[in-house]
């Protein structure tokens, strides 16, 4: 493997099988139906790197994204991680040491984290499962650590989740995946539930971390000012297909498919500013 292939996605394809059931088929006369949510989908991401995934909804990232992260069965194709095949056979502790390596943040962060837990307790958790702390002392205190490398206060793992903020709740979300250790993480949608001011902050957080532990991303948007901020390449993602794979300033001055064009013309502020 070499550098510039950290993760390596090869030939990621995903049916869905969408059809009525089967009596309904017949007293309809229907065929089965089947959506293509990803088709042939290749990609590579270097370590340290942000890949970003843009295209209209339905277009199939979230399906990519959750094939990457092993959540979602792929219909056929490859990914690799640092060499490993997350699709391939593995015992239970080859997976786990694979799974710890992999985190994944939600758009909406409320719904990943445990409503009765302290979030002390939920930071504290993939330490203590994945044997980095070695006692609940030790992965609470190594959590007060983390909430304040997020910018929270060390006291606020006494709390519950529902009383922070949104943008809170996503420093809460990106600490727990620091606690396992993440070398690669998938973020969908990180920041479209936020205010726009609040996105900033988690943008830049983001970036910051990336830089203090050498962070691999995926990032998922729909918006391209987001993406244009964050990534160093861009794939656009039209109909379940990665239609043009490009370095991000490339993308945005020159894009070579109209659908591309498209896309980055339905932002204004961008579209001003890449018009010469
Ligand atoms: N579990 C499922 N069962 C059936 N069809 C699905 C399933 N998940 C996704 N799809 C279909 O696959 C296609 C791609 O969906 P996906 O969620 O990947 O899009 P997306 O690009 O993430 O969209 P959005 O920007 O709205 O989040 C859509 O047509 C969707 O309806
Ligand atoms: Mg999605």
């Amino acid at each position: 493997m070499s550098n510039s292939e950290f993760v390596r996605v090869e030939k990621l394809n995903r049916v869905f099988d969408v059809s009525k059931p089967l009596l309904n088929r017949i007293i309809e006369r229907q065929p089965k139906r089947f959506v293509h949510a990803a088709t042939d989908v290749s990609f590579s991401i270097a370590k340290g790197e942000t890949f970003a995934l843009v295209g209209e909804s339905g277009s199939g990232k979230s399906t990519v994204a959750k094939m990457v992260v092993g959540l979602l069965p792929a219909t056929s194709g490859t990914v690799e991680i640092d060499g490993v095949s997350i699709t391939g056979k593995h015992d239970r502790a080859q997976m786990r040491a694979l799974r710890r390596r992999i985190q994944m943040i939600f758009q909406d962060p409320y719904a990943s984290l445990n409503p009765r837990w302290r979030v002390a307790s939920i930071i504290a958790e993939p330490m203590l499962a994945l044997g980095i702390a070695k006692s609940k002392a030790e992965a609470q205190h190594e959590a007060g650590e983390l909430l304040k490398v997020v910018g929270l206060n060390p006291l606020d793992g006494r709390k519950y989740p529902h009383e922070f903020s949104g943008g809170q709740r996503q420093r809460i979300a990106i600490a727990r995946a620091l606690a396992a250790k993440a070398e690669f993480i998938v973020c969908d949608e990180p920041t479209s539930a936020l205010d726009v001011s609040v996105q900033a902050q988690i943008l830049n957080l983001m970036r910051d971390l990336q830089e203090q532990f050498g962070l691999t991303y995926l990032l998922i948007s729909h918006n391209l000012a987001v993406v244009r901020h964050m990534s160093s390449r861009i794939g656009v993602m039209h109909f379940g297909k990665l239609v043009e794979v490009e370095e991000s300033r490339a993308l945005f001055k020159n894009p070579r498919q109209s659908y591309t064009r498209m896309l980055i013309d339905a932002v204004p502020d961008i579209s001003a500013a890449t018009r010469r």
